[in-house]
């Protein structure tokens, strides 16, 4: 086992640490977590330590993307655990796990709203959680100056607001995107399908085939309103409680599409119980 790559909880200590590393002219990477990690966040530190020396793994479950009603206090955390899942990988050298009260000290009262990509969708039912994303994730660039941040395609729409907030800002981070790892029935990878009991965990493997089918009818050029009909009455009768959206949208600009010749993106966001699933792949 490689020893445990050091963890710093304030922004000078941060600094100095990447400091120290640019000094010895390594390329700086950041891959930003939540925590709770799975071989999904694994695979994106991999992919981080194939393009930079230095990689920076940031564990900070962001208060300000949960609305009052979501999951903050019971978000799973495990910091030991995850410490070792990232020392496994040899692949990270630093973990920048900040408090609340570093990131968002007394008198904190700035914001990043994107606009555009970040609209609809997640954001017809979690309204905030983008301005929340956003926020963070320029906070946590500017603490860390990374050359290049890498990001998950399982949160497609959060991508593509990042790659969004960087171009408009002008903030000099490269952006990578990582595959989605799924389980064996297709199920992505994810933090909270800790919460799956075992009847919703069957269900829950019936939502990649399904969008799978349902993209799989639109690329052979069924109309896309009646395709997401079907894929909504089958999601309903496989069990999932509440459909929040099941979408094909332009890939790029995640607009209803218009020109089907353009590379299409299937979304959809589901509940079984109380947990709540989002997937996507490409039509
Ligand atoms: P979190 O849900 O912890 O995810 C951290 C990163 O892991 C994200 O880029 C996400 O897309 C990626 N990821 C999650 N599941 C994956 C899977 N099955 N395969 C590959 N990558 C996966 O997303 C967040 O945290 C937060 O919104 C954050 C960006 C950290 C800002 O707070």
């Amino acid at each position: 086992m490689p020893a445990a790559p050091p963890i710093v909880r304030n922004i000078p200590e941060l600094r100095a640490a990447v400091a120290r590393a640019r000094a010895g002219r390594q390329r700086i990477a950041l891959v930003p977590t939540m925590g709770a990690l799975h071989e999904g966040h694994l695979s994106l530190c991999r992919i981080a330590a194939k393009q930079a020396q230095f990689v920076v793994v940031s564990i900070f479950v962001n208060p300000a993307q949960f609305a009052p009603h979501e999951d903050l206090a019971t978000y799973p955390r495990d910091e030991a655990g995850d410490v070792a899942k990232l020392t496994a990988t040899g692949a990270v050298q630093l973990i920048y796990t900040p408090a609340p009260a570093v990131m968002y000290p007394a008198g904190f009262a700035t914001s990043v709203v994107p606009m555009a990509v970040a609209q609809g969708l997640e954001t017809d039912f979690r309204p905030h959680f983008f301005a929340g994303v956003a926020t963070v994730v320029t906070k946590l660039f500017t603490q860390v100056m990374p050359d290049i941040a890498v990001f998950g395609e399982k949160d497609y729409q959060q991508l593509q607001v990042i790659k969004q907030v960087v171009r408009d800002l002008d903030l000099p981070v490269g952006i990578v995107g990582g595959q989605t790892l799924r389980e064996a029935d297709g199920l992505a990878l994810s933090s909270r399908n800790a919460y799956l009991d075992a009847g919703a965990r069957a269900t829950a493997g019936k939502l990649n085939l399904i969008m799978r089918s349902t993209a799989d009818a639109v690329a052979k050029g069924r109309d896309i309103a009646q395709s997401v009909r079907a894929g909504n009455d089958e999601l309903r009768q496989a069990g999932f409680d509440v459909v929040e959206y099941l979408e094909v949208r332009d890939a790029a600009t995640l607009t209803p599409v218009t020109d089907r010749k353009r590379p299409m993106r299937i979304l959809a966001a589901v509940r079984v119980g109380k947990t709540r699933l989002i997937d996507n792949m490409p039509v």
